[in-house]
C-alpha cells in the first residue's frame, strides 16, 4: 500500500490483546507480552520511517496494577529489559524518549532507567516516543486539576493552554489518530482529554500480530477521513 496523503503528527496506540494471543496458543500470558514488546519496537521503527513526529504507546494502565502480582512483576521485568536494551539504539536513532503516568509507582530500578533514558535523549531531534506507564487519563486530569489549584492563578485566568501545560503530555501535540487492537472498542482511560478530536481506528488483530502492513493500513484509513473539527466540510458548497 502506498501512502500519499498527510501523515498524522501524533499517533497513540492501545496495544491490547497480548494475553489472548498467548492463551490461544496455549502459552503463558507473559509470552504474549514478550511478543508484544517486539511489536512495539518494530512499529516504532515504522512510525519513524513514515515521518510520524510522535508516537504514544499505552504499555501499562493505572488499572493494570489490579492484575495478579505475578503478571505485574513479569510485565515490569519486560519494561526494564526493553529500556535497558533499547537505550543505546534510541540514542543512535535520534529518538526523544518520554513517559506519561505515575511513574513513581514503578519499581525503583525502572524509574532510574527511565530518568537516564529521558535525560540522554532529551536533546535528540528525531521522533518522540512516549511510553504511557502506570497511566490513566482520569488520574492525569485530577493531578492536573491539583496543580492548577496550587498554581496561585484565579479561576478566571485558567485557559485551555494553561491546563494543557499541567498535563503529563505538556508540550506534546494532541493525538491525530488512536489505534486500538484486539477488537475492543473503547479507550480504557487512554489520553481522555487529548483525544477530543482524534480519529479512532479499531482492529480485531491482537497486538502481537499487528504488523507493518496493518499499521500502514491504519494510516491509509486515517488519510481518507475528513476532519472537520466542528466546522463544515471544505467540499460543501451549500451557499
Ligand atoms: C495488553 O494486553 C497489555 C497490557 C494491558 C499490559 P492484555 O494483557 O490486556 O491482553 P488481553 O486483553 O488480556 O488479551
Ligand atoms: C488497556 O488494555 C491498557 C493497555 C493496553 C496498557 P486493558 O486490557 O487493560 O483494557 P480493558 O481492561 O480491556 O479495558
Ligand atoms: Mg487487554
Amino acid at each position: 500500500m502506498i501512502l500519499s496523503g498527510r501523515i498524522p503528527s501524533h499517533v497513540g496506540i492501545i496495544m491490547d490483546g497480548n494475553g489472548r494471543w498467548a492463551e490461544l496458543r496455549g502459552l503463558p500470558r507473559i509470552e504474549g507480552h514478550r511478543r508484544g514488546t517486539e511489536r512495539a519496537k518494530e512499529i516504532a521503527g515504522v512510525a519513524m520511517e513514515l515521518g510520524i513526529k510522535c508516537i504514544t504507546l499505552y504499555a501499562f494502565s493505572t488499572e493494570n496494577w489490579q492484575r495478579p502480582q505475578t503478571e505485574v512483576s513479569m510485565l515490569m521485568k519486560l519494561v526494564e529489559f526493553y529500556l535497558k536494551n533499547e537505550l543505546s539504539a534510541l540514542i543512535k536513532k535520534g529518538i526523544v524518549f518520554k513517559t506519561i503516568g505515575e511513574t513513581w509507582r514503578l519499581p525503583k530500578n525502572i524509574q532510574t532507567i527511565i530518568k537516564e533514558t529521558e535525560e540522554k535523549t532529551a536533546s535528540n531531534d528525531g521522533m518522540t516516543l512516549v511510553a504511557a506507564l502506570s497511566y490513566s487519563g482520569t488520574n492525569e486530569i485530577i493531578r492536573a486539576v491539583k496543580k492548577t489549584m496550587n498554581s496561585g492563578k484565579r479561576a478566571e485566568e485558567i485557559t485551555e493552554d494553561f491546563f494543557n501545560a499541567q498535563l503529563d503530555t505538556a508540550g506534546l501535540t494532541s493525538p491525530d489518530l488512536i489505534i486500538r487492537t484486539s477488537g475492543e472498542r473503547r479507550l480504557s482511560n487512554f489520553l481522555l482529554w487529548q483525544s477530543a478530536y482524534a480519529e479512532l481506528f479499531f482492529t480485531d488483530t491482537l497486538w502481537p500480530d499487528f504488523d507493518r502492513e496493518e499499521f500502514i493500513t491504519a494510516i491509509h484509513d486515517f488519510q481518507g477521513r475528513e476532519r472537520r473539527f466542528g466546522s463544515i466540510s471544505a467540499r460543501s458548497n451549500a451557499f
